[in-house]
């Protein structure tokens, strides 16, 4: 099998990214370390002494021998560089936030179909042992319809995180905790429930003098009538993330790590207590380890780039993820509830920070 030649621009985030290809040798090489900052990429070229550093990602798009570009540059910087990247003819990585609004995603969908490469955003918290085990209990009916589901994101960013200069800023970081930090627990949401159909959302900056929102309280009915709260901060002492979903059948619970739930122990408990057993059979059978995060999430893109399985994320799930960030921010603005999926004539499919 041929590997994959792989360019990171951004050596920020790019390094867990790097970590990720790096544990896939047999199908990725690391080839071109990209950033603005030389000497940064020189740091990552330290882990993968075969590659080799770049400050030009014109000389990354040049480069024939690069067949994947992970994109992990800061928000703003995004939709620019996939495009270029997909019109070059390279498949494309790229982070959270794929995009400003939902109208954004659609111009990156268009232009993947144009050039026949793969768009993949990252959504690597859901790899790992728990939402593995709870897609299983879900899929052998063991769940049954969710009910109801608390999202808590509380973490700690100080002044010094917000001294990046792109940060807290809405034309670089695109908006605040909703667009940035709760993204992924939101995405793990619709991932092991049911699409979000209507959002009522409050928004605040309580922490640190931004332009942007550090804190949140988001209220939302899913697509089947379950109800579900996701509160986020950024002001919180230390770092801790929960899930608990509700389900007819059973109640699952995430442990609280703040980045990596898949690398924590989540616990299932059966609404009867006669099916325990049966639940915990089904979470032993789903217990040995695989890989968590990138690891995980780029195992599955090699299968997706030999055309043999779906993308780990698809565009169609970033989009979802846009949308709702597009509704809640004008949910908050408004002070209305809105419903979704958002018409494309909906003045905040096309939000523009
Ligand atoms: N998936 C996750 O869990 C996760 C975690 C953290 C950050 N992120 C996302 O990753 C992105 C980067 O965040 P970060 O914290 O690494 O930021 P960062 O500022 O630490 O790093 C970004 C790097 O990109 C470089 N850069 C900027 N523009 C560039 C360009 N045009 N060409 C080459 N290099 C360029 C900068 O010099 C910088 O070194 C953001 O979108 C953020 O939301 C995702």
């Amino acid at each position: 099998m041929t590997r994959h030649r792989v360019a990171i621009v951004g050596a920020g985030i790019g390094t867990s990214h790097l970590i990720g290809y790096i544990q896939n040798p047999s199908l990725y090489e690391v080839a071109t370390i990209c950033d603005l900052n030389r000497a940064r990429a020189e740091s990552l070229v330290a882990m993968v002494p075969t590659a080799r550093s770049t400050d030009s990602f014109d000389r990354v798009l040049d480069d024939p021998t690069i067949d994947v570009i992970s994109v992990a540059t800061p928000p703003y910087t995004h939709k620019d560089l996939t495009l270029r990247a997909l019109e070059a003819g390279k498949h494309v990585v790229v982070e959270k936030p794929v995009a400003a609004s939902p109208a954004d995603v659609d111009l990156l969908a268009a232009a993947a179909l144009k050039a026949d490469r793969l768009l993949v955003p990252v959504f690597q918290y859901r790899y790992g042992r728990g939402p593995r085990q709870l897609r299983r209990l879900i899929a052998e009916g063991l769940a049954g319809p969710p009910i109801a589901a608390s999202l808590i994101v509380h973490w700690d960013r100080d002044a010094a995180y917000y001294s990046v200069p792109w940060r807290g800023k809405l034309a670089t970081e695109l908006g605040g905790v909703v667009i940035g930090h709760v993204i992924h627990a939101h995405d793990l949401l619709t991932y092991l429930t049911e699409p979000v159909a209507r959002v009522r959302a409050e928004v605040a900056t309580l922490v640190h003098p931004l332009e942007v929102e550090d804190t949140a309280a988001i209220t939302m009915r899913l697509s089947n009538g379950a109800l579900a709260t996701s509160a986020v901060t950024i002001g919180a002492a230390g770092n801790y993330s929960l899930y608990r979903f509700v389900y007819a059948g059973l109640t699952a619970e995430s442990g609280s790590s703040a980045y990596a739930p898949g690398e924590d122990v989540w616990t299932f408990t059966a609404r009867d207590p006669g099916l325990q057993e049966e639940v915990d059979e089904l979470v032993r059978a789903e217990s040995t380890p695989r890989r968590n995060g990138f690891a995980g999430m780029f195992e599955d893109l090699g299968a997706a780039l030999s055309g043999d399985a779906p993308p780990p994320v698809t565009i169609a799930e970033a989009h979802e993820a846009l949308s709702l960030v597009a509704a809640i921010y004008h949910s908050a603005e408004s002070g209305t509830t809105v419903d979704l999926p958002l018409a494309p004539d909906h003045g905040a499919y096309s939000r523009t920070p």
